[in-house]
């Protein structure tokens, strides 16, 4: 009934698409073999490295972020391999299973659907593969389905801390662009990401990112196929000499209108638009949750992402809220992606193209959903978020 006008995607990705992004796209095919569309491409390589702040190497797969997954594995381990893997949610199993499947051993430590990854225990599982059997030590920054970020920094100072020459890889696909990462600083060896989030662009492009540490498991890891190999794909010559296939021309476009955007408003003013926003969300369901079945799944504001939020009702809830939402007002929120029972968790999605009207928004829509579906929840949490946008923001 009210859902007419421009609609809001907030679910956690595929994430808005600025307006500049689409008309970079709306264009022909431009000319594959040479000319502008190799300069755009060799301008791409700097500032995907800005943004996840390293000096080291980016390969751009076509492929969404599975396809980026896969790649990282296949370049740095061979068929027999064991590696450990730290899962907080569906994702962090799903990069196992891919690379059980690549016949790589995985010891998995599961630390739930509600917190982070306790570094007390990643030491234990570390000092007790005292041969140092693990190849690589697998992270998610942030777990798309339970809204955690994990302490990136803190895995490698174990891995310091216990002498353990595992590679550090960082599963970035959620977090890249929203939450800070800083690959050099944190001593990540691999970094993954994808377009379809933070990068405001359509979903279709993966980026492993490497370092020196990773590059040399490259030379014995036998998992490395032609197509898969990362060492072509630095090199942004790779689409005219057509070695691995056709140009992922619009998105290149794409994604060069999305990374000056990203670089003319700077990383750290990124990460803090995310921050605030992320506040401005949590401020009110907060206040939701204090008097009704609405819950945060993750309890401490430091551990919570600031590109995604994810959120528990009662059984049936979350989805007639998600329906009332998107069909009376049309905002989009989040399935509950790999909990059961699905039915009673929703996430937002404030990741991108997101600002403080857009924010407030969601907010406003949740509240009155709430309330449209006499679901109990605290009273004034719009009026919270609102105070907070007005905090941060000032005169
Ligand atoms: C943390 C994380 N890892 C991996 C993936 C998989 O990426 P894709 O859906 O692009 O294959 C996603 C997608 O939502 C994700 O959020």
């Amino acid at each position: 009934m009210l859902a007419n006008g421009r609609s809001y995607l907030a679910i956690p990705g595929p994430s808005v698409m600025p307006d500049a992004v689409l008309q970079a796209m709306h264009r022909s095919a431009p000319n594959i073999y040479t000319g502008a569309l190799h300069d755009l491409t060799h301008s791409l390589i700097p500032d995907l490295k800005k943004v996840a702040r390293t000096e080291g190497e980016v390969a751009i797969y076509i492929g969404n972020g599975h396809a980026a997954w896969e790649a990282a594995l296949a370049n740095v381990l061979s068929r027999g391999d064991r590696i450990l893997v730290l899962v907080t949610g569906r994702f962090g199993h799903g990069w196992a299973r891919m690379a059980a499947g690549l016949g790589v051993g995985c010891e998995v430590v599961d630390f739930g659907e509600r917190s982070d990854i306790d570094l007390a225990r990643v030491e234990e599982a570390l000092r007790a593969d005292s041969g140092h059997t693990y190849k690589a030590v697998l992270v998610t920054h942030v777990d798309t389905s339970t809204g955690v970020r994990n302490d990136v920094a803190g895995v490698r100072a174990v891995l310091d801390a216990t002498g353990h020459p595992g590679l550090l890889m960082v599963d970035c696909i959620a977090s890249f662009a929203c939450d800070r990462f800083e690959m050099d600083a944190w001593g990540a060896d691999v970094a993954v990401a994808a377009s379809q989030k933070g990068l405001m662009t359509p979903p279709g492009l993966g980026f492993v990112y490497f370092n020196d540490r990773a590059n040399a498991a490259r030379d014995h890891a036998d998992l490395a196929t032609e197509y898969w190999d990362w060492r072509p794909r630095i090199r942004p010559e790779i689409y005219s000499e057509y070695f691995d296939g056709t140009a992922p021309t619009h998105h290149l476009y794409g994604l060069r209108t999305a990374l000056d955007m990203i670089l003319a408003e700077g990383m750290e003013a990124v990460w803090a638009r995310h921050e605030a926003l992320a506040q401005c969300l949590w401020e009110a369901s907060e206040i939701w949750a204090s008097d009704g079945p609405l819950e945060l799944n993750i309890a401490d504001r430091s551990k919570r992402s600031h590109a995604i939020t994810s959120f528990a009702m009662e059984e049936g809830q979350a989805d007639r809220l998600r329906d009332w939402c998107e069909h009376k007002t049309g905002v989009t929120l989040g399935i509950g992606v790999g909990r059961q029972p699905a039915s009673a968790f929703f996430r937002v999605g404030h990741m991108g193209h997101v600002n403080a009207h857009m924010m407030l928004g969601v907010i406003a829509v949740i509240d009155a959903g709430l309330k449209a579906l006499d679901i109990a929840h605290g009273a004034n949490a719009v009026e919270a978020a609102t105070r907070h946008v007005a905090r941060v923001v000032g005169a």
